[in-house]
């Protein structure tokens, strides 16, 4: 397991971020965010969807609570902000995307960590001296080791 700190200094070098993680990813793989509104969740996310190769407009999930990208393996984008509870967390499919071998994308990961596997990618994002600085705490695999510098 490793941890790195990273750090963006705007939306863009936040996109670059989730790209470059995005491009390590595969089938099985779930990205697990903490931090609260306006950190930069959905803006990493599109930059996984890029990495991953997809031809996405990645929108926030707020309202549908998931959006699903197609592709190989596929993109599934959760917003768990309103999910409280197992009945409701079962209602969203995300067991069953789970097994499915999807890339998954959590926002609100708050809400459900007691169900995140061990090996998620763990983000903690926080707000940085500056409006558009931030701080990505992420912790993973040697996956992590190949990004940033
Ligand atoms: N370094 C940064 N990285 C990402 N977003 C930033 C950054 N600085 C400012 N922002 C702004 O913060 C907002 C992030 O929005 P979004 O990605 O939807 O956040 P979340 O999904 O965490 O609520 C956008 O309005 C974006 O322009
Ligand atoms: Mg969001």
């Amino acid at each position: 397991m490793l941890k790195k700190k990273f750090f963006t200094n705007n939306p863009a070098e936040t996109h670059a971020l989730g790209k470059a993680l995005g491009a390590v990813l595969h089938r099985g793989d779930v990205v697990a965010f903490f931090g609260g509104l306006g950190m930069g969740k959905t803006a990493f996310t599109r930059g996984i969807a890029e990495g991953m190769g997809l031809d996405a407009q990645v929108s926030s999930p707020t309202f549908a609570i998931v959006n699903v990208y197609s592709g190989s393996p596929m993109l599934c984008h959760f917003d768990m902000y309103r999910i409280d509870g197992w009945d409701d967390l079962c209602t969203t499919g995300f067991f069953e995307y789970l097994e499915d071998d999807a890339v998954l994308a959590v926002e609100w990961s708050e809400n459900i960590e007691n169900v995140l596997p061990e090996n998620a990618f763990f983000i903690n994002i926080s707000k940085g001296e500056n409006d558009e600085s931030r701080i990505f705490e992420i912790e993973g695999d040697e996956r992590l080791e190949n990004i940033g510098c």
